[in-house]
């Protein structure tokens, strides 16, 4: 017995030895951890139950036979985090690096299929150069019988990608499928195919960095939704946004009180918004001011910064928060904050979480490149997203709601199910002056006429009574109550139920 359990600790003090000292080394001197350093920072202490340690790859070809690695390239299985269950894999580079096997993509495979067994999430920690080039179509069909699990997971489990390394051709279309994306700035890369592919075909030439590193894809793209200076503070961060998550699509996110009242006033969001209509303000301090102790993790910051997304928490329940920004753009909504916003909403919905709308939004943007972009298309997303969504919505428009863009941002005709605006909003079709210009087009040569009647447009729809007065607004608010306000509606809202009709699947403009 004494034999065989050293054999055992043999065996896996092999597979923790991945692809050996030399290129563990390598790995650090790059400013990576190894794969199970990293788990170890992701889970709690201890509470890693790791599976399938001993399996290896098939391959005989290219004298694979004799090269064989226990545990293939990924680390599997299952932990905590806060105390809360999640499944994991982790991805070694120093096994071939990191490439994925049959049998490596059937591991992580396995943990996805337990995941929706107890409706727990899914993290895959990624460092990968691909499908395992000497394996050929075994690793395509891998490949494939993982995005066809992260399909099935998507809306019943979270799933979160951590990319903390190259991430290239397959190996980028698994995470992409997942629902938040975080990198590693300056180690880690996404893209279908690498720089020399790209100088062969279009004749680009462009850095690892500038086609597929950290910045392109939080700034750029928007395929990553945040990115951290190192694994460390990536993990980190990872730990607290899981917190915000329910655990599946059946549960409701984890409340956590703080000791801040839900009836807090704020007295200087009375002066939040500037006498001039055209004067931008932050609406990110609104976010600080009203959420639990000002705590706002916002997703996709660098990208879209016309809106506004993030996760917080409101009399200690977790919430979506979506916010147009006149800071850029006038916050008004093109194609990029549509699409940002859409897929969050949906997000929210899936998982049960509230989503709470600020409103400052002079309308969708103009123009040849944003018509010739689709913007008809992807801006339906972001109606589509809130009209489909059922849980609690809460909205304050707290200045402008022109046009389209005022019907998109869950207001009440969407099924907004409470909608206040502060004293100061502007709901109408568009701004005055644009909305005389039309309508009184034969005024056009008398300046002073034109002013009259612009004056008398505004006192008409420049005020929130006017919505008021059909009930598309339930109150018109006073700035400094706004969280007692919402945290009110919250409450009211929290057994809400609201089905949509039986279908296979919706067809949102794609
Ligand atoms: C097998 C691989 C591998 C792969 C890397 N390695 N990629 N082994 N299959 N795909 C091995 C290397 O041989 C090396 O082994 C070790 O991993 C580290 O690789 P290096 O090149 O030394 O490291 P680095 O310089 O950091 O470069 C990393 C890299 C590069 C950028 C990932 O290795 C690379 O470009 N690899 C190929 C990427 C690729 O084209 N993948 C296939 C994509 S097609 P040793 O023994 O020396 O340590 C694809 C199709 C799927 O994925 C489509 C599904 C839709």
């Amino acid at each position: 017995m004494h034999d065989i359990i050293e054999e055992l600790e043999k065996k896996r003090a092999a597979a923790r030895l991945g692809g050996g000292a030399r290129r563990i080394d390598a790995q650090h001197a790059k400013g990576k951890l190894t794969a199970r350093e990293r788990l170890e920072l992701l889970l709690d202490e201890g509470s890693f139950e790791e599976w399938d340690m001993f399996v290896e790859h098939r391959c005989a070809d290219f004298g694979m036979a004799d090269n064989k690695v226990p545990g293939d390239g990924v680390v599997t299985g299952y932990g905590m985090i806060n105390g809360r269950l999640v499944f994991v894999f982790s991805q070694d580079f120093t096994v071939f690096g990191g490439a994925l096997s049959e049998a490596h993509a059937e591991k992580i495979c396995k943990v996805m299929d337990q995941a929706m067994k107890v409706g727990a999430p899914v993290i895959g920690l990624n460092d990968s150069g691909g499908a395992r080039i000497q394996e050929g179509v075994a690793s395509l069909g891998g490949y494939a019988d993982v995005f066809q699990r992260n399909v099935m997971a998507s809306g019943v489990v979270p799933q979160i990608s951590l990319i903390m390394g190259p991430c290239a051709g397959g190996a980028v279309y698994s995470p992409a499928m997942t629902d938040f994306i975080f990198m590693v700035k300056d180690s880690s890369y996404m893209f279908v195919t690498g720089p020399e592919v790209v100088k062969t075909v279009t004749h680009e030439e462009v850095t690892a960095e500038e086609l597929g590193g950290a910045s392109a894809h939080t700034t750029k793209s928007g395929v990553a939704d945040l990115a951290f200076e190192n694994d460390v503070e990536a993990i980190a961060m990872l730990r607290r946004f899981f917190n915000y998550l329910p655990l599946n699509n059946r549960e409701k996110p984890p409340v956590r009180m703080s000791g801040d009242a839900a009836d807090r006033i704020d007295p200087s969001l009375d002066t939040l918004v500037p006498d001039h209509p055209n004067k931008p303000y932050d609406i990110k301090e609104l976010i600080y001011k009203v959420v639990d102790d000002g705590d706002f993790f916002e997703i996709q910051r660098e990208h879209a910064k016309n809106i506004v997304i993030g996760f917080a928490r409101l009399d200690g329940q977790s919430v979506g928060i979506v916010a147009n920004n006149p800071m850029v753009l006038a916050g008004c909504l093109d194609i990029k904050s549509s699409i940002k916003a859409a897929r969050f909403v949906r997000f929210c919905d899936a998982f049960n979480i509230p989503v709470v709308t600020f409103v400052d939004v002079p309308g969708f943007m103009p123009g040849t490149a944003q018509e010739y972009g689709g913007i008809i298309k992807h801006g339906a997303k972001l109606l589509y997203a809130y009209a489909e969504c059922t849980v609690p919505k809460v909205t304050v428009i707290t200045r402008k709601a022109y046009g389209g863009a005022y019907d998109v941002m869950s207001s009440k005709h969407l099924r907004g199910d409470v909608n206040f605006a502060w004293p100061n909003a502007e709901i109408a079709v568009m701004g005055a002056k644009g909305a005389v210009e039309i309508i009184f087009r034969e005024d056009k040569g008398d300046p002073a006429k034109l002013a009259a009647r612009e004056a008398e447009y505004k006192a008409r729809f420049a005020n929130p009574f006017v919505a008021g007065s059909r009930g598309f607004i339930d109150d018109v608010i006073q700035p400094h109550e706004t969280r007692k306000r919402i945290c009110r509606s919250l409450a009211m809202l929290r057994d809400k139920k609201l089905d949509n009709p039986w279908r296979k699947h919706g067809n949102i403009p794609l």
